[in-house]
């Protein structure tokens, strides 16, 4: 008989199924040693509910512990600390793993295969495939510094040490801020440290996402605003301003065009999509990065830096680990406008208050109730160098060309855009010069890629095919596979977009197979039923 209050203990015995949401399994083919298979886990949002049963909402934190047995050949890495690894016979062993600090469940994670660890620096080290270690260490190693750096913006960094773990191409995301283990694509690893803003971007994570965490996910901008707010400030701080600025300005079109794709009176482009039992999923887009960073950017503009510095320290001290909405946001800053900012009049402070319309940042779909100036001479030289292309109409090159080796990759990226903002006016003939110039189809930034190929697809431009094939067969990150299939969906090839993907859907994880079978609009087990079923190494 149980009373009132009375604590008890629930076993629950269970079995995952193979095709749950979350989990990614590779033959050894499919990682990059081939050595032996592999598998990962990718729970946000709310996939891990196919890994344990559990109240699976950012609204609750647990702790847990983990107990792993599996060949003794393979390492096991957990969002946790390792607190035991032993043999348990002849070819098997066990990893125990416990994390102390409570989290959200979709932070719980887990990666098994031919994995090696090797340390950075003091507290931060990286993890991957002992093949790929050399060039992933090179590439990230600024860690120590980067982690310094958002340390010194945002207090604290509570969870001891920062590994990043670099998984195989099949990875849907960049980044994930799995604590105390970032998961990360190899396509971050590009050979020119251009994509390391993603490890500052997962390292912000530390304190926006796992330590102060939105509490459904109709305020998942909670996290990802504050995130990109703090890596752009952290990348400012090393590049310059400007090179936030422009990271800031494609940010703000990419977030334009999604309102666009959603309806620009629908509540997913607004900060605070109502799901309505909908998957969160399904409202996935930059709006709440980009339309979140731009509403902690006026704040910013209304206190000024320093204040705006103190303003995250005191937002993270009220909230940490806990789970929150937008109203103790809200609360948090009303409280420190009026009784935190030292020297302030009555009067400064109700126009301070009265400057942030809430409701409207909110809850208005469409762009911002504020317009804020990113541009950047930078950036307005590359759009104009792809403007002169496109009225050149391929006849000629602008004289100032050569320029565009100078870029950095989001200048590039400026380009890039530019040229699609006028597609009505690219041709081949265009793309053409643009390519012999530039060299557009031999690029290695994977940003590039992800708009040139598409570009190129659209317009039937005969170079960028076998390129775009050989990319999204090599690597299965949703961002850049959703651009190159919908461009076919859209300009008649369907039939095409749907034999890639049907050759590379046993490759990609179940995120990305759902998302681009939704751009193709087919069911892929119909559509791909002549394929040769799932090969799952560790199921028994
Ligand atoms: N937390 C996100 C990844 C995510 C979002 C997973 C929603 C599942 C659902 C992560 O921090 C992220 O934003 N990653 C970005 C990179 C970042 C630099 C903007 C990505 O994966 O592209
Ligand atoms: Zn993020």
């Amino acid at each position: 008989m149980l009373n009132k209050d009375d604590e008890i203990k629930i076993g629950i015995t269970y079995t995952t199924s193979p095709t749950g949401h979350a989990f990614s399994w590779l033959t050894a083919e499919q990682t990059a040693g081939k050595v032996l298979p592999y598998m990962f886990t990718q729970c946000e949002d709310i996939n891990c509910r196919s890994v344990v049963p559990l109240q699976d909402t950012p609204s609750n934190r647990i702790t847990y512990s983990a107990e792993i047995t599996a060949p003794k050949e393979f390492v096991v890495k957990m969002s946790a600390n390792e607190t035991y690894v032993g043999l348990v016979d002849s070819d098997k062993k066990v990893s125990k793993f416990h994390c102390a600090i409570p989290i959200p469940s979709y932070l719980i994670a887990i990666a098994i295969g031919d994995l090696e660890y090797k340390s950075l620096g003091r507290r931060v080290g990286v993890i991957t495939e002992p093949s790929q270690m050399d060039k992933v260490a090179t590439e990230l190693s600024d860690m120590g510094d980067l982690l310094d750096a958002v340390e010194e913006y945002m207090g604290p960094y509570i969870w001891g040490n920062y590994t990043i773990i670099v998984l195989p191409p099949s990875f849907p995301m960049g980044g994930m801020e799995n604590p105390l283990l970032t998961f990360a694509s190899p396509t971050i690893i590009v050979g020119d440290k251009s994509q390391v803003y993603v490890a500052t971007h997962e390292m912000a994570h530390s304190w926006t996402g796992n330590e102060v965490t939105c509490q459904n996910w109709e305020n998942f901008w909670l996290n990802e605003g504050f995130t990109v707010f703090i890596e752009r400030h952290v990348s400012g701080e090393i590049h310059g301003e400007d090179f936030s600025k422009v990271a800031a300005q494609l940010g703000n079109t990419s977030m334009y065009q999604d309102m666009v794709n959603f309806g620009l009176d629908n509540t997913y482009s607004s900060l605070h999509p109502v799901l309505r039992g909908d998957n969160p999923d399904s409202s996935f887009s930059e709006v709440c990065y980009e339309k979140g960073f731009q509403l902690l950017y006026y704040m910013e503009s209304l206190i000024g830096r320093p204040q705006m510095k103190r303003f995250l320290n005191f937002y993270m001290q009220e909230h940490k680990l806990t789970s929150i909405t937008t109203i103790q946001l809200r609360q948090s800053w009303e409280f420190f406008v009026e009784y935190q900012i030292p020297g302030l009049s009555a009067e400064q402070v109700n126009e301070i208050l009265a400057a942030m319309d809430w409701e409207s940042w909110m809850f208005q779909p469409g762009l911002p109730p504020v317009q804020l100036d990113f541009s950047t001479p930078e950036a307005t030289q590359s759009a104009n160098l792809a403007l002169a292309y496109i009225s050149l109409n391929g006849t000629g090159s602008p004289e100032n060309f050569a320029e565009y080796f100078g870029y950095y990759s989001n200048l590039k990226v400026v380009f890039h855009d530019t040229l699609q903002q006028h597609y009505d006016k690219v041709n081949t003939e265009i793309l053409k010069r643009i390519d012999m110039d530039l060299a557009c189809t031999l690029e290695i930034d994977p940003e590039v890629k992800q708009r040139w190929y598409p570009t190129g697809l659209g317009l039937f431009y005969d170079p960028v095919y076998t390129p775009a094939h050989d990319w999204i067969s090599s690597m299965g990150r949703s961002k850049y596979l959703s651009p190159v299939y919908s461009s076919l969906q859209n300009s008649g090839q369907h039939d095409l977009g749907v034999t890639w993907f049907c050759e590379n859907i046993n490759f990609y994880h179940p995120v990305a197979a759902t998302t681009v079978a939704g751009i193709l609009d087919v069911d892929a087990n119909t559509a791909c039923a002549s394929q040769s079923p799932k090969t799952l190494p560790f199921v028994q």
